[in-house]
């Protein structure tokens, strides 16, 4: 890490140490604005330089392991690349099935994941194009989705490793576009989109600043954004997470003016934001 002279300016010392974590091992994965905005924030608020790094490296660690998948990355690439030599359907189903389980927030979804798909659409109606922000290992589930032809799926997330892994596969069962490595609290996407899922991002958004979750749903240009919450911890027990920050959420929506519907699901509570009627 590069020494910090006394005459650099705070954006200098944020930039240097960008440039020094991003070909870090552990925490050059993360996009580089996710990097920017944390250590921009720490140095912000900490007398010293030393103090905000170190700060900031604890909040980049609890952004990192919020998301451990069971079996790393890497393996489930190797599972991934297997199955790209026998591109059939069914490989593919089955692969995709496999990483879907390799994460809790994927595979609670699975045993109603084509029926969660269809009952969001049924009150939206089909998409044209889809974002899905802060995707995870969600991609592998886009052939149970039930996009309309010609729908276009775009996925964001800011963990390279996720994007890769889905970019493998998107290309090899000829989806088109692939996944983006991008922060979508610093970096919302630009152009409209029908639908932007919002799934189970809502708390670890506000875990990172309070308020980032409504600057995203705001910020997003989506005529409508879904925004779930799980009900059970990674330990299959009840979680209040809705019930202590959908209440939030609702208030945010209603001041908008926005009108919202709820849908329910076995572990999962998806809140439908109708934002046609505001200026997006
Ligand atoms: C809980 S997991 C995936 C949840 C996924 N939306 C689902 O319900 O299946 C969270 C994912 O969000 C990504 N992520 C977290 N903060 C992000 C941000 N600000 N921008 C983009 N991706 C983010 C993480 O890298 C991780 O892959």
């Amino acid at each position: 890490m590069p020494g910090v002279q006394a005459s650099e300016s705070q954006a200098e010392i944020v930039a240097g140490w960008v440039r020094a974590l991003s070909v870090h091992r552990k925490y050059g994965v993360l996009a580089d604005t996710t990097l920017a905005d944390i250590l921009g924030r720490e140095l912000a608020l900490h007398r010293s330089a030393s103090g905000a790094l170190k700060a900031a490296k604890r909040r980049l660690h609890r952004v990192l392991s919020d998301y451990l998948v069971d079996g790393a990355p890497a393996r489930l690439q190797a599972l991934l690349d297997a199955a790209v030599v026998d591109p059939s359907a069914d490989a593919y189903r089955s692969v995709c099935a496999t990483i879907l389980d390799s994460h809790a927030s994927t595979r609670e979804r699975q045993p109603f994941v084509a029926e969660f798909y269809q009952r969001l659409f049924a009150v939206t109606g089909a998409p044209h194009v889809v974002y899905d922000l802060a995707a995870g290992l969600n991609p592998f589930a886009r052939l149970w989705m039930g996009l309309p032809d010609g729908c276009r799926y775009f996925a964001f997330d800011n963990n390279k490793d996720f994007v890769t892994l889905a970019s493998t596969y998107f290309v090899a069962a000829g989806f088109d576009p692939s996944p983006v490595w991008q922060d979508i609290l610093t970096t919302p996407p630009l152009t409209p989109a029908g639908v932007a899922f919002l799934f189970k991002m809502y708390h670890c958004l506000e875990t990172r600043r309070s308020g980032a979750a409504h600057d995203v749903i705001r910020r997003t240009p989506a005529a409508w954004l879904a925004v779930s919450f799980p009900t059970r911890n990674l330990h299959g027990r009840p979680a209040p997470i809705y019930a202590h920050k959908g209440a939030r959420l609702e208030a945010f929506v209603a001041q908008q003016g926005w009108p919202s519907t709820t849908l329910e699901f076995p572990n999962e509570v998806v809140v439908l934001i109708d934002k046609r009627g505001a200026a997006r």
